[in-house]
């Protein structure tokens, strides 16, 4: 990012249009910023310093410069991006140009991945050769497997999904730049591509893997001659069928479109993650395994699951009011409705809804898709939500989706998580390669207690101690049993 010119000003110049002028109230300073593309550096607000005022806490910081305090990013850009773009007051989004309608219509999930990470579309032979190489990068490490194998029968599949990519960067020290300095990746791009395709390669086949424990199945080898998401049904579904088995071409299609709508969504929680973890250049292994996580919570990732055990709950049409009733009252929250950015439809729920009739028809009708209907006319129809600008959100169809093809609620947030980190590693790439990357590391606020002097035990009172929430705080959890003296 250009970084913009700051000055001091006397109010009587005529400023240039591209810019604001600030002033500081405190001391009558003024400083003029440049806008650049629509953006401001926070680092200029740095310049306005002041001395204490009567009372005020050390802590504050006056004379070291103004903070700029954004909690949750509601409204603060983290990085300069050629990658994706959403307009959320109209419901658009598009991967570098291309409207995410065209490529759900006339792309493929792996097309769509090599556009983000490289920037265009390839053509035919770099599309042979990119779908060669992933798909040649799907096996496992035997002794990766196994450990894989050691996770419990009824562990959520997206801890297994974290766990083995952490664990992958132990089985590529090659690829770290902790044993083989900082830059690494800067000068050496095939080393950078190679971790591009193992991960996206390996990828589905952890994610069978994750699926294959919870059935008590043994593993099944990857196959380099189907397509991605036709390779990764194979892994999850093939049992005692002859090896020619393929899954249902339509389902792997419809599955290949629910990834594309997947694939990158610029800085959402976990991709911004990606790009913080990134920023102090740990290797890339354990940057999927952290954005993975972040992904896999009910406000992220994990809202298609939440979203079909709300409509479980729910269980009927007829409780349909009562249940707004409740999330109105904010004692219930509208799972698959609401986004930071989209103030608007989400417009990948308008592709996903026709994805699910194309899987209604060969898997039959998911029972809840009435109460889902129901739940939405009600909610578009109601002030409470309109007004607050919630529309249903890629979550909201996608799970219904996934539970008519018959994959179990915890895996859902997988089928989220493996198509997008191609928009991870997109961003990986862009950051390391802009030459301008720094270690994320925000600044705080402090408002807890000024400094104070260290009290021995003995002339300690006891306090009790409330949480920020009114609860008492319990400093252990040890039961009364355990305790009890022999
Ligand atoms: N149900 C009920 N009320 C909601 C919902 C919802 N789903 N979403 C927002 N609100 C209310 C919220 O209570 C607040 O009301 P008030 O003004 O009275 O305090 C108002 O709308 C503004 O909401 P917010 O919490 O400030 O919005 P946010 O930008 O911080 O949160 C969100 C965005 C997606 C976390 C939130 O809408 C939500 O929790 N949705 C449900 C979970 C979900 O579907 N997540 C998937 C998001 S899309 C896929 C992805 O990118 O992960």
């Amino acid at each position: 990012m250009a970084i913009a010119s700051v000055s001091s000003v006397t109010s009587s110049v005529v400023k240039p249009r591209n810019s604001i002028t600030v002033v500081d109230n405190r001391t009558g300073k003024s400083i003029e910023i440049e806008i650049t593309n629509n953006s401001i550096p926070a680092t200029a607000f740095s310049q306005l310093k002041a001395p204490y005022a009567d009372g005020e806490r050390a802590e504050n910081d006056t004379p070291y410069g103004l903070r700029i305090l954004d909690p949750s990013f509601i409204n603060t850009a983290m990085i300069q991006s050629e990658i994706t773009y959403i307009d959320g007051n109209k419901g658009f989004l598009m991967h570098r140009g291309y409207p995410i309608e065209q490529l759900a219509e006339k792309s493929s999930y792996l097309e769509t991945a090599y556009l983000l990470i490289y920037g265009e579309l390839p053509s035919k032979p770099q599309s042979d050769l990119w779908t060669w190489e992933i798909m040649h990068h799907t096996f496992v490490a035997d002794d990766l497997q196994q450990m894989i194998r050691q996770m419990r029968y009824d562990s959520h599949p997206m801890s297994v999904f974290i766990s083995a990519f952490a664990a992958m960067s132990a089985f590529a020290p090659e690829a770290n730049p902790s044993l083989h300095g900082n830059d690494l990746y800067i000068n050496n791009k095939a080393l950078m591509n190679k971790q591009i395709v193992r991960i996206l390669g390996k990828a589905t086949t952890v994610a069978a893997m994750a699926y294959r424990i919870r059935i008590n199945r043994p593993f099944t080898p990857p196959r380099s001659d189907l397509s991605y998401t036709e390779n990764l049904l194979y892994m999850m579904d093939h049992m005692a069928e002859p090896n020619s088995y393929r899954p249902d071409p339509r389902l792997a299609k419809a599955l290949d479109i629910l990834f594309i709508l997947h694939a990158d969504h610029e800085m959402n929680c976990s991709t911004s993650t990606m790009v913080h973890v990134g920023s102090s250049l740990v290797d890339p292994y354990s940057c999927v395994a952290a954005a993975s996580a972040a992904l896999y919570g009910p406000l992220h990732g994990g809202a298609n699951e939440a979203v079909i055990r709300m409509l479980t709950k729910i269980g009927s049409v007829e409780n349909v009011p009562g249940f707004l009733e409740a999330v109105k009252q904010k004692k219930e929250l509208l799972f698959g409705f609401g986004h930071r950015v989209y103030r608007e439809t989400d417009p990948r729920s308008k592709v996903i809804r026709e994805v699910a009739d194309m899987v209604f028809e060969v898997c039959g009708k998911e029972s809840l898709i009435d109460v889902a209907i129901a739940l939405k006319d009600a909610a578009l129809k109601d002030d409470y939500f309109t007004s607050r600008k919630l529309f249903p959100n890629v979550d909201y169809w996608s799970g219904l989706i996934y539970k008519a093809m018959g994959f179990p609620l915890d895996f859902f947030p997988v089928l989220f998580v493996v198509p997008r980190l191609s928009g991870y590693l997109a961003h990986w790439k862009q950051q390391l390669e802009s030459g301008k990357n720094k270690i994320s590391r925000p600044r705080q606020v402090y408002v807890g207690k000024s400094r104070r002097d260290y009290v021995p035990v003995e002339a300690r009172e006891e306090r009790t101690i409330t949480g920020q929430n009114g609860l008492t705080e319990i400093p252990h959890y040890i039961s009364k049993r355990r305790l009890t003296k022999i």
